[in-house]
């Protein structure tokens, strides 16, 4: 299996690959960062430098690719320096908003378009992202966090409409939204005091947990959005 890990720099990222590498199944992985390229070592692994938001950049990343099994989008923003996920619509931002989309949205399309072609050669794949359950419309029963949510929300429609088109183009791929849990990594570190220890995952954890839900995908379940623990979520 060819393996892609886009946002392999992250904490959920990196355990993936991790986990990923120790498959003998598994003859390589493309993982990609977008900062600083992480010390992670390992002969399977090639890591090359992408901005997910780029279009430039994906293009000439897939370019380097030769057929894809499983694509792996772990990519995404909450907070940056100086921005908070919003907890109240007074803090609303529109440059902060289109970050989010940028970031948690877009990139998944971007994916899609540039490397299609590398699924073409039948065998069962899967492409997937990482989501979050505050993306579901219907679950929403906190409120706050307006941008990381629609761009959540955003991007579980993407995953949707992308899975009716590979439906009819590349039927040999399940495309899936995936919520990994509150997981213990940089981007729910500062939101993790509330969370009691046992609902707060290592990345290790939630990565073998999505590993397990992913396994038992099939292209007939296509264009679904699933929780760490196999529960289907609404959308
Ligand atoms: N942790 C949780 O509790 C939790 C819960 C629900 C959902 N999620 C979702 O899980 C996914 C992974 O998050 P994480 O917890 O592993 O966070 P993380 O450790 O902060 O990792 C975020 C990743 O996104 C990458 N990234 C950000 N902007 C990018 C860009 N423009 N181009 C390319 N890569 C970019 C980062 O790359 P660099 O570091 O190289 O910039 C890093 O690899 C996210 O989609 C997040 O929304 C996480």
């Amino acid at each position: 299996m060819n393996i892609a890990i886009i946002g392999g720099s992250g904490g959920i990222g990196q355990a993936f690959i991790n986990n990923l590498a120790k498959r003998d199944e598994v003859h390589s992985i493309d993982a990609t960062f977008n900062r600083n390229k992480p010390e992670l070592q390992h002969p399977k692994v090639r890591w090359q430098a992408m901005d997910v938001t780029q279009a430039a950049s994906v293009e000439a990343w897939s370019q380097t690719l030769r057929e894809i099994d499983w694509l792996v989008n772990a990519v995404g923003v909450l907070h940056t320096q100086d921005k908070r996920p919003e907890k109240s619509v007074r803090q609303f931002d529109s440059d902060f908003f289109v970050q989010n989309m940028l970031i948690n949205a877009a990139p998944t399309l971007l994916l899609a378009r540039f490397t299609q072609d590398k699924f073409k050669h039948g065998r069962p794949a899967v492409f997937v992202t990482v989501s979050a359950r505050v993306g579901s419309i219907e679950d929403n029963r906190l409120g706050g966090w307006y941008s990381y949510r629609a761009s959540k929300a955003a991007l579980n429609m993407c995953i949707k409409t992308l899975a009716i088109e590979w439906q009819r183009t590349l039927p040999n791929v399940v495309i899936a939204a995936l919520h990994p849990g509150t997981t213990d990594t940089a981007l729910s570190k500062p939101f993790q005091k509330n969370v009691p220890s046992h609902k707060l995952f290592s990345s290790d954890q939630s990565v073998g947990y999505m590993l397990k839900v992913l396994n038992g995908l099939t292209p007939a379940e296509t264009g679904r959005f699933w929780a760490y623990n196999g529960e289907q979520l609404p959308w």
